[in-house]
């Protein structure tokens, strides 16, 4: 039995957060955002809008485009760094109690930006295996709620939003994901992290104060090793599947910042209509990243059934993670 990736779906919120209205918050410019990253607008949940709820609206669509029932799904995964809940419940419960699919097998994870790769390769594995068959993966985040908005460094770089897909059996070999890679090193923790509110941390009056509880990032260290961290990865995951670069129809990296992207597409050799970009108008979603951007080229017609995907994300952790997928479409 192989895995196939059989749809996509996204949401996005409706609410934008400009480069402009940035300005206003924190002393920064519409250029240095724009140079220094490629982002020129984000996306903001609404008060009343949840990451279950986001999460939600992406799968409908997933679902929908997939041509099956929502009882033909039985395993559910959702990748966040922004739940509902800190604790429990999961995410991931909460949303597949919202789609109504019944008593499904259901829990989050936590791989930052590499969430969705990820889950990717735990769905491969449970399909693989024969255990499930049809696994819904879901990354959401509202990154929007463990933002420090006083923080420059940071708050100019993280949006919300949700993307889902659909990973299904199949016997057609020409239809499978041919390979995921993903790894981590806990030694980068402090380079990306939201240091309190966990139990790792200590209670007490001041460990409660909302900064502790928001993300903090050494952006700088963090672009050096994610630019090593991304280019290794994808170099690898083509070697040791004998596949050359340019066999790659669609490069779809994690939207961290369009000079990572530039670096790795360059280190690849990559034509620039190979590289799907989203980082100017969505920022950063971490674990919705991914799939929000290859919604887009779905939705614009770019991508076509048989058409290879090579995935690239990098995150806190630190995590990363890379897979060669060839959309296989509802027809499998
Ligand atoms: N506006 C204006 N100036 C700024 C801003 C801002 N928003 N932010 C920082 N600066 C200043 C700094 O204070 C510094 O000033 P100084 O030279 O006077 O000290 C200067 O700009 C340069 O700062 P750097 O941090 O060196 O800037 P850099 O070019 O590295 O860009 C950025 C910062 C955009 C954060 C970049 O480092 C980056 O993208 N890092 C990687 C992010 C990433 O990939 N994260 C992983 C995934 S996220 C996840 O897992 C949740």
């Amino acid at each position: 039995m192989y895995a196939a990736f059989r749809s996509i779906g996204a949401y996005v919120p409706e609410k934008i957060l400009s480069n402009s209205d940035l300005e206003t918050m924190v002393d920064t410019t519409d250029e240095w955002i724009t140079k220094r990253t490629g982002i020129k607008e984000r996306h903001i949940a609404a008060i009343d809008e949840t990451t279950s709820d986001m999460g939600v609206n992406a799968a409908e669509k997933a679902i929908a485009r997939s041509g099956l029932s929502k009882d033909e799904i039985d395993m559910l995964i959702c990748a966040t760094i922004s739940p509902d809940y800190f604790c429990m419940p999961s995410t991931a419960t909460i949303i597949a109690t919202k789609l109504g699919l019944g008593k499904v097998m259901a829990f989050d994870i936590s791989a930052a930006c590499t969430g969705f790769v990820y889950a990717l390769n735990i769905a491969k594995a449970f399909v693989e295996s024969g255990m499930k068959k049809n696994v819904l993966i879901v990354g959401a985040e509202r990154l929007s709620a463990i933002t420090d908005y006083s923080d420059r460094g940071t708050c100019i770089l993280f949006g919300d939003g949700a993307g889902a897909a659909i990973i299904s059996a199949t016997e057609d070999k020409s239809k499978a994901i041919i390979d995921v890679h993903t790894g981590s090193d806990g030694s980068f923790a402090d380079l990306l992290m939201t240091p309190n509110g966990g139990s790792g941390s200590i209670h007490d009056e001041l460990d409660r104060e909302a900064a502790g509880c928001f993300m903090q990032m050494k952006g700088n260290e963090t672009f050096k090793v994610a630019v090593r961290t991304l280019t290794n990865d994808v170099v690898e995951i083509l070697e040791q599947n004998n596949i050359s670069s340019s066999a790659i129809k669609h490069f779809v990296p994690h939207q961290a910042n369009y000079r990572i992207i530039k670096a790795v597409g360059d280190a690849l050799a990559l034509h620039e209509d190979q590289v799907v970009l989203t980082v100017e108008k969505y920022g950063n979603t971490s674990g919705a990243s991914i799939p929000m951007a290859i919604n887009d080229i779905y939705e614009s017609g770019r991508l076509q059934e048989g058409d290879l995907m090579l995935l690239d994300a990098f995150g806190g952790g630190l995590t990363w993670g890379s897979a060669l997928v060839p959309f296989a479409g509802k027809n499998i």
